[in-house]
């Protein structure tokens, strides 16, 4: 894993900003994996002004979203559909139709999760994943566990999770308790992964993805098995290394 260290936030928006700009250059029409959470928007803002100058154009560009909560409807301001239309597709030249989320308000979660594998292997798999991490080292909402989903699943969220996500909703009691997400397998086929990782908060996890056990405790230190991944980080979230 390649491990690039910035000197704050900003610093790492920019960076993974150049460098999915890169991919869209060398391949207008990839399929980017896209995450939602408070990490990658710094690296979104970043983009939209890119394609604003005229640097990038998102007008080929296919997306698939990691995961989202089960059940939650796509106008629930709380729902990772939303944040994707507010924090970036309402702000872009993409075509909606080409972006993809779970649907968190399906009401046969298996059969979603089977239709959304299918869909990315359709459009040519993943070329370049965003991905953030958890403090308890979770990508996507493939949770710490005795063993990992390979593929698009339903999943009960953690408590640290919904302790963790729930400053989000008026209550904790308002947070869906289960996720629809991509599996560390559907991660796994994406010819490139960037992962972001900002705050100190982040430092346990960053440190155990890098050098302890590759162990299904922490899933993303199955991401060093992976050929082509960069680490994107700040200070902070270094700071254990
Ligand atoms: C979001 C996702 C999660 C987050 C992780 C970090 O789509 O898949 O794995 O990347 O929970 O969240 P933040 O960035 O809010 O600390």
């Amino acid at each position: 894993m390649r491990v690039i260290i910035c000197e704050d936030y900003n610093e790492m928006s920019v960076r993974a900003a150049k460098l999915v700009a890169c991919q869209i250059a060398i391949k207008p029409n990839c399929v980017l994996g896209l995450a939602t959470g408070s990490t990658p928007i710094g690296l979104y803002e970043n983009l939209i002004e890119m394609e604003r100058v005229g640097e990038i154009d998102f007008s080929g560009v296919t997306t698939f979203n990691l995961d989202e909560y089960y059940p939650i409807s796509p106008e629930n301001e709380q729902s990772y559909r939303y944040f994707m239309n507010k924090r970036l597709f309402s702000k872009v030249n993409i075509d909606i139709e080409r972006t993809h989320v779970p649907n968190g308000m399906t009401d046969d979660p298996e059969a979603e999760c089977e239709r959304y594998e299918k869909m990315i292997d359709e459009a040519g798999g993943i070329d370049l994943q965003i991905l953030g991490i958890g403090q308890n080292g979770h990508i996507g909402f493939n949770e710490p566990d005795k063993e990992l989903a390979p593929y698009t699943h339903i999943t009960d969220l953690t408590p640290e999770t919904i302790f963790a996500n729930s400053r989000y909703f008026e209550s904790e009691a308002e947070m869906p308790k289960q996720a629809l997400t991509m599996g560390v397998e559907s991660i796994f086929k994406a010819r490139k992964i960037i992962i972001l990782a900002s705050e100190g908060r982040k430092a346990e996890a960053v440190k155990s993805m890098l050098s302890d056990k590759i162990t299904p405790k922490c899933p993303a230190s199955f991401l060093r098995l992976h050929p082509d991944v960069t680490l994107i980080c700040d200070k902070q979230a270094a700071r254990l290394l």
